[in-house]
């Protein structure tokens, strides 16, 4: 079976691509690693990626400032290396709406808590795990979802919860999350890419 072609997007260090990249290693999956794409020239995971051997690609810092040549240049990079699914993966830019659109449910997003709480614009990294504990939630998790227009709006497909413990701190909580991150991303792309998952509306199955 050929293996489905992904596009992984980051912005920093790139610990959930570099997750989903060993596990691609370790296990047979349907999936591969067709090309990194970063918002930013100095993202740590881009040095990664060059390293074993990935297309790393970061365009000018201008082309974010437009729209319509940033979806151009994406999709252009989508097409030039066949990517079936994308996968936001600590991605911190808004993805341009023709680009949502031109891949329906074929966009993928992990975020660091139990959305739809703490989520939307602004809600990334720390800021995330600072307001689970300002509000003093007695659990938090991970989300990987659908990518909609709107952040962090896509329909849920895996959802798991750790506890939030009395002596957390931002840092602690998000290193919790991140090695649940680190397993519900690569389980994530297994399932989509095997064809395990189903949509009906805002409802996604899963067939295991
Ligand atoms: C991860 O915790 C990811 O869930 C989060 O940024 C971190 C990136 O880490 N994403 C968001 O907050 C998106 N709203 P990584 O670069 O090491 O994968």
């Amino acid at each position: 079976m050929e293996k489905t072609p992904i596009a992984v997007l980051i912005s920093g260090r790139g610990s959930n691509m570099i997750a989903l990249h060993e596990a691609m290693r370790k296990q047979s999956m349907h999936a591969e690693i067709a090309c990194v794409i970063s918002s930013s020239a100095s993202a740590e995971g881009l040095q990664y990626a060059r390293e074993n051997s990935m297309p790393a690609i970061s365009y000018k810092p201008e082309l974010w400032r437009d729209d319509q040549q940033v979806t151009d240049a994406i999709l252009h990079t989508f097409s030039e290396y066949h990517v079936q699914l994308v996968v936001l993966a600590g991605f911190l830019k808004k993805i341009p709406e023709a680009v949502v659109r031109a891949f329906p449910n074929r966009i993928v997003n992990i975020h660091p808590a139990l959305l739809p709480a703490f989520g939307g614009k602004g809600m990334y990294g720390r800021h995330v795990h600072q307001a689970v504990l300002d509000y003093g939630c007695k659990v938090s998790g991970a989300t990987v979802h659908f990518v909609a227009v709107d952040y962090d709006t896509g329909p849920p497909i895996l959802q798991e919860c750790v506890p939030v413990k009395a002596d957390d701190t931002a840092e602690s909580l998000a290193a919790r999350i991140l090695q649940l991150e680190h397993r519900l991303l690569p389980k994530c792309v297994d399932l989509l890419t095997r064809g395990k998952v189903q949509i009906e509306g805002r409802t996604t199955r899963v067939l295991e």
